[in-house]
């Protein structure tokens, strides 16, 4: 299997779910609608998506739940994305090889771009009700969406990332709580819910969790990595971001060579407890590897 390709493949495929989600450019709030699209069109590796998709698969899930769900974590990652680049936070002026929303449509519609994309999120995953009324997975996985995302999630690591700009002493429990919650709660969030709508059970659910916690940190150091050693024109980011604001990250307190093995040993723990189910998803574990040796 041709990893690259597939995942190539795959990525059209979640695209096609997201796109019928987006809303018309049109009315007077025409310049939020049209800065919401450009963030989510510029690209993107469609990661969590994937992950959510496939992990739906690993348990069987084959019904059209989870398009909505799979738009809205792409929106809610995207939305993380245009504020994690305005200038109050890491003020970087490239994304997906494109200049960032704020830098294209100004502070203010960057602001509230992302917060269209947020609550645009939870009206689109909300639509599942409408598919499947009955279906009392859809409200487990929106309480897994909204907590993910919240301030006991990806926004609470994103908060104590920025407190702890220049600060180099922080401990490691504090290091890893960023990283936990800024990175790996949205990978969490993506892969619980392919797993609850999929009809795993409650054991099954957390074991996913477990596998996405290690996953998500995984994913966070390598993207420390790549800010240090990785290629602009490949990631679609300037490099360097971290040193520019003086982030402590893994890399600093490890050191590269470190961080890279732990990013493969995190990978391999991950993959081990996804083995432990009685159920296959080849292509779940090669993405799994790929996400270590990736260069964008
Ligand atoms: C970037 O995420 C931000 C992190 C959480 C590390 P991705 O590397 O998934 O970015 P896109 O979606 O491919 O642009
Ligand atoms: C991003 O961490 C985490 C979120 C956006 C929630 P980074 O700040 O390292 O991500 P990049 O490097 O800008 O993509
Ligand atoms: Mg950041
Ligand atoms: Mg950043
Ligand atoms: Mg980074």
């Amino acid at each position: 299997m041709d990893i690259n390709k597939e995942l190539a493949y795959k990525a059209s495929d979640v695209d096609g779910m997201i796109y019928k989600y987006l809303p018309a450019e049109k009315g007077y709030q025409k310049t939020v609608l049209q800065a919401m699209n450009y963030s989510i069109l510029a690209g993107g590796k469609r990661i969590r998506p994937i992950l959510m998709t496939e992990t739906f698969k690993l348990f069987g899930g084959a019904s059209e739940i989870l398009a909505p769900f799979v738009a809205a974590i792409e929106m809610i990652h995207t939305y993380s994305l245009v504020h994690d680049d305005l200038p109050a936070m890491d003020d970087d002026e490239l994304r997906r090889g494109k200049p960032t929303t704020h830098a294209k449509f100004g502070e203010a519609m960057g602001i509230l771009a992302g917060d269209g994309l947020l609550n645009y999120a939870f009206e689109t995953a909300l639509s599942a009700l409408d598919i499947e009324p009955g279906n009392p997975r859809v409200a487990k996985a929106l309480q897994v969406l909204a907590n993910k995302s919240g301030v006991y999630g990806m926004i609470g690591g994103q908060v104590v990332d920025v407190e702890s700009e220049k600060q180099y002493g922080i401990s490691k429990n504090r290091l890893d709580f960023i990283y936990e919650l800024k990175t790996g709660a949205l990978i969490e969030a993506s892969m619980m819910i392919g797993a609850i709508l999929g009809g795993a059970s409650s054991e099954e659910v957390d074991k996913i969790e477990q596998v996405a916690k290690k996953i998500g940190l995984a994913f966070q150091i390598q993207d420390d990595v790549l800010d240090v050693i990785g290629d602009k024109e490949t990631l679609g980011k300037n490099v360097g971001s971290d040193e520019k604001n003086q982030k402590p990250t893994y890399v600093i307190f490890e050191g590269l060579e470190k961080s890279k093995q732990e990013v493969k040993t995190l990978t391999e723990e991950a993959i081990t407890i996804l083995q432990g189910l009685p159920y296959e998803n080849p292509f779940l574990t090669e993405l799994l590897r790929w996400m270590v040796l990736r260069d964008k």
